[in-house]
């Protein structure tokens, strides 16, 4: 008999978020820790799917996705000033994740290098791992979680095949600007390498500040992959639906992927979210400010607690510092107060420290405020009263 004697993915564990809402429903706690909205899609995206379930679309679409869709999404790039070729630039993923996961395995060789930056988003380095890559990381500065192009300057090499960014910035909410596109860029103009853009919250971002795509930086757009989520934007994370754009040839490279792992992505979704995006052109336009107004709602209430809010530019997480709690919270790290968060006050949130493979001795925790505004006021009255 063989016997699996050694993991391929030893230090893999149950990711932070799955735990964490686990726990919150264990102790029935208000879980501001998982990032999915606890409200409902719009009733005509409902009405377009139940629609085409009863219409037979229930059987595969092409395995680069259904044409309407990736059609829509031309049309809606266009809108932004980005043309694309839905026939060979656009492939639909079973989620963000799915595309992410089938760029790095595209590209990534063993022993190749691959640039990512701390704190971020969990599924990029066992992607890298998994094609035998080395994953690079890097610190985004504080205050304001930055890339730093310098250090980013000093690890590139012959050896490196990509560069991974995300903005709007899951779970600081910082943004990249067109500026730090110029400054990315520049870094790697000699260099051959791709860069995975994780735009998958390109609809939220505050204060009038505009999104910065790639996809919009004709020397990027040459270059890199955009991975985007109808969960996020239509309010729908439990669909997984995503998408790439990228060149034809990158294209051409992550459908080789996609169709040996999930080969096609569920049909009546497409259609549905195809014709939403058609009867709906400004839907996206107003997502910001209905996160906006979630954002300032949360820090209005939170502004009575002892949590420091720190900035949020996009995404709908907030990080909040602990460390003026009394003595026996704020030494608390930050998994050990999470836990106690959920379990003694009954309102769950992520740690920041799981977010890094080194993690610095912060005291910072992350809200979820893609909630109901009363969601909000009852973890935020529990929240002030700490
Ligand atoms: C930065 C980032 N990238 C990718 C994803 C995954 O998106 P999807 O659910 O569409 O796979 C998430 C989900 O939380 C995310 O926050």
């Amino acid at each position: 008999m063989l016997l699996l004697t050694d993991s391929k993915f030893p230090d893999a564990r149950t990711s932070i978020f799955t735990a964490m809402t686990q726990l919150a429903h264990e102790y029935d706690a208000i879980n501001l820790s998982q990032g999915f909205p606890d409200f409902e899609p719009a009733a005509e995206l409902i009405e377009r799917v139940t629609y085409y379930l009863k219409s037979g679309k229930n059987q595969y679409p092409l395995m680069s996705g259904v044409l309407e869709l990736r059609q829509a999404i031309t049309n809606q790039l266009a809108r932004d000033g980005i043309n694309s070729d839905p026939e060979t630039e656009i492939t639909i993923t079973s989620g963000a994740t799915e595309a992410l996961f089938c760029a790095i395995q595209a590209v990534v060789y063993p022993s190749d290098e691959v640039v990512i930056f701390d704190p971020g988003y969990d599924c990029y380095a066992p992607a890298v791992e998994l094609a035998g890559g080395r994953v690079i990381r890097l610190a985004l500065t504080l205050p304001h979680y930055q890339i730093d192009f310098d250090a980013l300057a000093a690890v590139l090499s012959e050896k490196t095949r990509l560069v991974i960014i995300n903005s709007p910035h899951n779970p600081t909410g910082s943004l990249i600007t067109h500026e730090h596109l110029d400054q990315l860029a520049h870094v790697i103009r000699d260099y051959d390498c791709y860069v995975l853009s994780d735009e998958v919250y390109e609809r939220i971002t505050f204060d009038n500040a505009p999104h910065a795509s790639v996809l919009a930086h004709p020397q990027l757009a040459a270059r890199s992959f955009a991975v985007f989520s109808f969960g996020k934007t239509y309010h729908v994370t439990g669909w997984k639906v995503g998408y790439c754009v990228a060149p034809p040839e990158l294209t051409a490279e992550i459908r080789k992927i996609h169709q040996f792992n999930t080969f096609t992505t569920v049909t009546p979704m497409q259609w549905a979210l195809a014709d939403f995006i058609c009867e709906q052109p400004g839907y996206g336009a107003q997502l910001s400010s209905f996160y906006e107004q979630k954002r300032d709602h949360f820090r209005a209430l939170m502004a009575a607690s002892r949590f420091n809010l720190l900035p949020c530019h996009g995404t709908y997480f907030q990080l909040a510092d602990y460390r003026d709690l009394p003595p026996d919270l704020s030494d608390m790290d930050d998994m050990e107060f999470a836990r106690w968060l959920t379990i003694e006050k009954g309102v769950a949130v992520i740690p920041l420290s799981p977010f890094y493979k080194d993690p610095p001795d912060a005291r910072i925790v992350r809200f979820c405020f893609a909630k109901q505004d009363e969601t909000l006021e009852q973890a935020a009255e529990i929240l002030c009263e700490i």
